[in-house]
């Protein structure tokens, strides 16, 4: 594809190293759209099978179940520490603004501070608000981080998602920027790709974290995709998820099934030489540079917002 597509050696354990010194394990288990009441097993049994990342928001109404469900594995499991698990969540559009962020990030640690302690990464969801509110948000967010013994919640480091480079730029370039972003979520598949979005990324050392990689599901009818399971006995999913992971992204991935929680994660077991096999020159087949097509999120907002 371009030079942001290279040969990467990883594995279900590696970690990618942000720009606050923190490492993030590569694939994330999705809770969006996990009903509250299924989110503490598909949590818990996520983290049985290896995951070490959970991907949450407060929009997501699980926060508190996923948190449980983080606490019961680790009860269970006195080898692995909350150190090892990654926890991320996310501040609501409706909540951007200094204050109301504050009573935000209260109401996060009333919902899980007494499972897991500290949360690891706080997002921006997106910047559907306005210039004020999003940097009253940060102001706040950061205020957290830099104290670590706040009272209210420990956080440990700050991103957004769903921003675009206007938004990035008036982060990165507002006078009050204390705690740079350490990545940018977005939804990235090879039918929307953003590599220019990504050339900046790198350049200012954020790490793009990819949602919906698997499309929802709403790819898996395209004519190149389904000749590529059958000619090459990958599955779909296999397929998006190994394209993804090609281009250096921290995947996140969501599943309640718990055969295909575990098949996801098995895209980055080792082969008999002990080596992940990414079949790059099978799944590069689907590279598509130019194609820009938004299929999860309100993609007129996002799109315009992002020009
Ligand atoms: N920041 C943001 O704005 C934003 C937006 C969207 C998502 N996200 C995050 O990214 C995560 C993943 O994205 P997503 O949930 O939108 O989409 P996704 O992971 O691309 O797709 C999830 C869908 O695919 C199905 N699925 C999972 N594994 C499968 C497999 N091996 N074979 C066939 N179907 C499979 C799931 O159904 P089953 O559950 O039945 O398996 C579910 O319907 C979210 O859960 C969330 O944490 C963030």
């Amino acid at each position: 594809m371009s030079n942001l597509t290279s040969s990467i050696q990883i594995s279900q354990k590696s970690t990618y190293h942000l720009n606050n010194g923190t490492q993030i394990p590569v694939i994330g288990f999705g809770c969006y759209q996990i009903p509250a009441e299924k989110t503490k097993n598909a949590v818990y049994t996520a983290l049985k099978d290896g995951y070490r990342h959970i991907d949450c928001a407060v929009m997501y109404r699980n926060e508190k179940e996923a948190a449980q469900g983080i606490a019961e594995f680790l009860k269970d499991h006195p080898d692995v520490h909350r150190e090892d698990i990654w926890f991320t969540t996310k501040i609501a559009d409706s909540e951007h603004g200094y204050e109301e962020t504050k009573q935000s990030v209260e109401r996060i640690s009333q919902r899980v501070k007494e499972y897991i302690g500290h949360v690891d990464l706080v997002l921006i969801h997106s910047p559907l608000s306005n210039r004020e509110k999003r940097l009253g948000t940060w102001k706040a967010l950061q205020e957290y981080v830099q104290n670590p013994s706040n009272p209210v919640l420990h956080i440990r480091s700050l991103g957004v998602s769903n921003y675009g480079i206007f938004h990035l730029e008036e982060l990165l370039n507002w006078d009050g920027l204390l705690v740079k972003p350490v990545v940018d979520q977005l939804e990235f598949h090879p039918w929307l790709p953003r590599l220019k979005l990504r050339e900046y990324l790198v350049k200012n050392h954020i790490l793009a974290e990819a949602y919906s990689p698997l499309t929802r599901g709403r790819k898996f009818d395209d004519p190149a995709l389904v000749e590529m399971e059958k000619k090459y006995k990958i599955s779909k999913a296999d397929i998006l998820l190994k394209w993804s992971f090609l281009q250096g992204f921290v995947v996140l991935v969501k599943s309640e099934n718990p055969e295909r929680i575990k098949s996801n994660l098995n895209v980055l077991s080792a082969n008999e030489h002990g080596k992940v096999d990414l079949e790059e020159e099978i799944v590069t087949k689907l590279d598509m540079p130019d194609s820009n097509e938004v299929l999860t999120w309100n993609g007129k907002d996002l799109t315009a917002l992002q020009e």
